[in-house]
């Protein structure tokens, strides 16, 4: 074959892979990967994709489907480069070496700290290795889990509700509701499309919140995300969390950047924090804000429950810098979309419209 037949025949089985790629889990703490096997003469040999954590990888589930010798001198596409390490499975840089393959053509890097680097091993075993074809459709298809694993924490989005002055509750703590039923009905298909919710134990205490994704007459949406209390104190034995189809998870606290490790180690890619003002200002000062959510309600509370406390900004200079993404007129409120400027830190695509 010559190049121009190489990369013709490869993009057209990198989108197979793609289309196999698909069919594995969309959440967990593996990403969904598809690969396809072709011979020298560029027919295909074999295809297969990863069904999640614990099962063989796409490369192995092809690899398997052929007889010893079959994959001699041939070429696996994969959607993710060949992981280099042994995790619940072994590496499978050191699979296809053993199998005879000649050449290896990934779209995407594997950020893993672990699992990286199986590029460079390919090649030592002297394997020829073509990274980046249709890259931005397997960026696209591992939005979140790439997103995770690059930046060692899930994917952040800190929501509140809030007065027209900033007010996140009454002067007695009630905030329930400060926004109406159509603001509501957003907050619930967000909080399905993400991997989990968080709360701290005061929200727990003063609202008792189920951190359910519910639609508008109550039924749960098929996706509900795992529910995570942060603090130290020990909440309420019969809280309404402990109801949630999702076992809810506790975490301390006190070094934010390790609870957020441990929960992307869980298989938690995306965090919709919900309050209250203490938690997201904590996540505000410490940067780990991906995006803002502020659903504002034409409405005035006063007194002294802010929405967020204080950032350690001392002067104007030091202001917390965020651009806005959308605007949306939801029933009588209006929803603020903001990122951080320059974060770096946006996905590639959300799975929410902003345009209603
Ligand atoms: N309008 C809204 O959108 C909205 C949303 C939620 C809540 N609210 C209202 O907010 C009020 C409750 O506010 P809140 O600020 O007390 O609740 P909160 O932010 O939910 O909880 C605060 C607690 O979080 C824990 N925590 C864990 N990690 C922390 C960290 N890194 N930094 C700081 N705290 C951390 C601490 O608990 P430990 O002491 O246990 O360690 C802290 O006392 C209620 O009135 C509720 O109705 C409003």
């Amino acid at each position: 074959m010559t190049t121009g037949d190489h990369s013709m025949a490869d993009a057209a089985a990198m989108r197979r892979a793609l289309e196999l790629a698909t069919r594995g889990p969309a959440k967990g703490v593996n990403p969904r990967v598809g690969c396809v096997i072709l011979s020298r003469q560029g027919e295909l040999l074999a295809e297969g994709w990863h069904r999640g954590a614990g099962t063989a990888h796409a490369e192995i589930d092809a690899l398997s489907k052929l007889a010893p010798g079959d994959a001699q001198g041939a070429t696996a596409v994969v959607t993710l480069e060949p992981c280099n390490h042994t995790g619940l499975t072994g590496p499978c840089t050191v699979a296809l070496i053993d199998a005879g393959v000649a050449r290896v053509v990934f779209a995407v890097a594997d950020p893993g700290d672990l699992s990286s680097g199986g590029a460079d091993r390919l090649r030592e075993g002297g394997v020829e290795v073509t990274g980046g074809v249709l890259a931005d459709e397997a960026e696209a298809l591992l939005d979140d889990w790439l997103f995770a694993a690059r930046h060692r924490r899930p994917h952040i989005t800190v929501k509140w509700a809030s007065s027209l002055d900033g007010r996140a509750a009454a002067s007695d703590g009630s905030s329930q509701w400060i926004t109406g039923s159509a603001a509501r009905a957003d907050v619930h298909r967000r909080r399905a499309a993400a991997d989990a919710i968080a709360v701290g134990t005061g929200t727990v205490f003063a609202d008792d919140p189920s951190l359910t994704a519910r639609a508008p007459g109550g039924e749960f949406f098929d996706a509900q995300p795992v529910p995570v209390v942060f603090g130290r104190r020990p909440v309420p034995s019969d809280a309404a969390i402990t109801r949630h189809p999702h076992a809810p998870v506790f975490v301390e606290g006190a070094d934010l950047a390790v609870d957020l490790r441990e929960l992307q180690r869980r298989g938690i890619r995306s965090l919709f924090v919900e309050g209250g003002p203490t938690l997201a200002s904590a996540f505000l000062a410490a940067g780990l804000v991906d995006e803002l959510l502020v659903y504002l309600a034409p409405t005035l509370l006063g007194g002294p429950r802010l929405a967020v406390g204080d950032l350690g900004v001392a002067s104007i200079e030091g202001a917390r810098r965020f651009e806005f993404a959308a605007v949306v007129r939801l029933g009588d409120d209006v929803l603020v979309v903001a990122h951080p400027v320059s974060s770096g830190a946006a996905r590639s695509s959300t799975s929410i419209n902003e345009g209603n």
